[in-house]
């Protein structure tokens, strides 16, 4: 009997290794014949950790289970896959994961992310086979046809990234992959690097063999252990089976890669501050032109990737690119896992085609707050995304109409608050964050920030707040077109959606008095 119990880190967080231990201790003494498989997680936060059964009708989930949980399931039939309190029937069959399209998360949660065999099993190494026997300009054109765009948040079309850098004539280039995944509420990188690292791997080489890019990086963030352990470990295998190499499987390409680590600077998921902090120096970030795609990693043409958008093109390599196309609307293709996080009942990550509303996302899926209370605002887009009121609940998740409706999708992290949250304190940590996080390089965010936080505190304690209100109009106004990069330029995405949907939280009780 083969049981699954992930190692990735939510399922840690919450109690999986003592389960793990619990059961672990029942095989030995009772010297049964059962197998614990390691796997990544399904995603689905509430029920972790999600223990699963194989049973010749598939996988039965149990969760969330407790390590007292293990003696009464193991008498219940666990090893049987039988029913008990815990037991949530087929995984598949659970509303949460067979609503999803799963295409880059396909194995996470279903393989052990460091077996070779499994990852062979399914579908594994096929898009970089495909890829070996095609040439580069023709991969480039596969990714750009697929109309896959930079998962990071910025939504820059792949392809043409990667055209760029294949053109450039160096003697080096660099694939660098940004898995420092800074979004609060996100964790799709993490949970990929962890559930399925060889994916990450085979995207890479694919990029490297499109751009003729011989070395890789994955640059991550100290505070992912787990990732950096297990995503260090499968790239020691992959080598170990000639995957990477000298010789990438046995194409007489070179391709290799390792994982490098920083120290947890927001700002260093910005992509030239990424590379300055790569090279071994102050996570600063670099005015632009030139592009890294230009002058990249040690001035050379680097491919800036976030995890995600590598992760997705082995699955379009495999399949092609109009498979890929198929899903989605508009400008946006593909699939998109959705993080939801915060004030939410059903917290996780759901992989689905763009297009869904944002309604549906966290009502239909997400079974709204955790709390029972009604929803007031939802962060879309990180710490940088705008707060939407449930009045654009009917906006499709699409990269466009978010901008339309003057918010982003950012990383896909979705963040609920319910209505006891105050909006004014809201933006008011948007400023502080900035402040906090600032590199410091220009002014209107290294200062900006910090009397944005004063602004707003003088609203707060109901001095002149028509007067600060306008000030802090103005100030958003120079951040957003005066910062050198996104972070000071994207602070006025909470901040000004704060004050315009939930103007009331902006007029303490005192000043709304005063005028009535
Ligand atoms: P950007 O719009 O400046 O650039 C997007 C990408 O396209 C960059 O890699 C850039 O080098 C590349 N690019 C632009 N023109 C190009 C060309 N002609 N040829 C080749 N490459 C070209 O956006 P930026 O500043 O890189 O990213 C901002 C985004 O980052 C925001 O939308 C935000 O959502 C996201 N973000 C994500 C975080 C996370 O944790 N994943 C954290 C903070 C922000
Ligand atoms: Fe640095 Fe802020 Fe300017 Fe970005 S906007 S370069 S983080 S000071």
């Amino acid at each position: 009997v083969k049981i699954y119990i992930p190692r990735d880190s939510a399922a840690l967080a919450l109690g999986a290794e003592k389960v793990a231990a619990a059961l672990q201790s029942v095989i030995d003494e009772r010297n049964l014949d059962v197998e614990i498989v390691r796997n990544g997680s399904r995603g689905m936060h509430w029920l972790e950790p999600l223990v699963e059964v194989a049973t010749p009708e598939g996988r039965i989930a149990y969760g969330p289970v407790k390590a007292s949980d293990v003696a009464g399931l193991i008498a219940g039939g666990l090893f049987e896959g039988k029913a008990h309190p815990l037991c949530l029937g087929k995984t598949v069959e659970i509303p949460f994961l067979k609503g999803q399209t799963r295409l880059t998360f396909a194995r996470c949660g279903v393989i052990d992310p460091l077996s070779l065999t499994d990852y062979e099993a399914h579908a594994g190494w096929t898009g970089l086979k495909r890829a070996i026997a095609m040439n580069a300009g023709d991969i480039v054109k596969e990714v750009t046809d697929s109309g896959l765009r930079g998962r990071g948040g910025a939504g820059f079309p792949t392809g043409i990234k990667w055209k760029t850098v294949a053109d450039a004539v160096a003697d080096q280039k660099y694939i660098v992959c940004n898995a420092d995944e800074g979004d609060s509420g996100t964790f799709a990188d993490r949970m990929i690097m962890e559930g399925d690292p060889f994916v990450l791997i085979e995207g890479m080489a694919i990029a490297g063999l499109a751009t003729g890019a011989t070395r890789g990086y994955i640059y991550t963030r100290s505070e992912y252990p787990n990732a950096i352990a297990i995503m260090s470990e499968a790239i020691r295998i992959a080598r170990g089976a000639g995957i990477l190499g000298a010789s990438v499987l046995g194409s007489g390409r070179a391709f290799d890669m390792e994982v490098r680590v920083g120290a947890g600077a927001y700002v260093c998921g910005e992509e030239t501050s990424l590379l300055n902090s790569l090279e071994g120096k102050r996570g600063i970030v670099r005015a632009k032109p030139p592009l890294p795609a230009l002058q990249g990693l040690f001035g050379k043409p680097t491919v800036v990737n976030n995890v995600i958008s590598l992760a997705s093109v082995p699955v379009i390599l495999d399949r092609g690119a109009a498979f890929y196309k198929d899903f989605g609307l508009g400008r946006s293709r593909g699939t998109i896992p959705l993080q939801l996080a915060g004030n939410i009942k059903h917290g996780g990550l759901y992989e689905v085609a763009f297009g869904l509303t944002l309604g549906e996302i966290i009502e239909k899926i997400g079974g709204g707050t955790a709390s029972g209370r009604p929803v007031k605002a939802v962060q879309v887009g990180g710490p940088l995304g705008a707060y939407f009121p449930t009045a654009l609940f009917d906006t499709p998740f699409d990269y466009e109409a978010f901008a339309a409706k003057g918010g982003l999708i950012g990383h896909a992290g979705i963040t609920v608050l319910d209505d006891t949250a105050d909006m004014a304190a809201q933006a008011k940590f948007a400023f502080e964050f900035c402040a906090v996080e600032s590199c410091g390089k220009c002014t209107p965010c290294r200062i900006g920030s910090t009397r944005g936080a004063e602004v707003i505190e003088k609203v707060i304690r109901g001095i002149e707040v028509e007067k600060n209100l306008a000030l802090a109009e103005d100030l958003c106004n120079t951040m957003k077109f005066g910062s050198l990069c996104a972070l000071g330029g994207f602070t006025p995405y909470p901040v000004m959606s704060a004050i315009t949907h939930f103007p009331d939280d902006f007029r303490p009780a005192v000043v709304r008095e005063a005028a009535e």
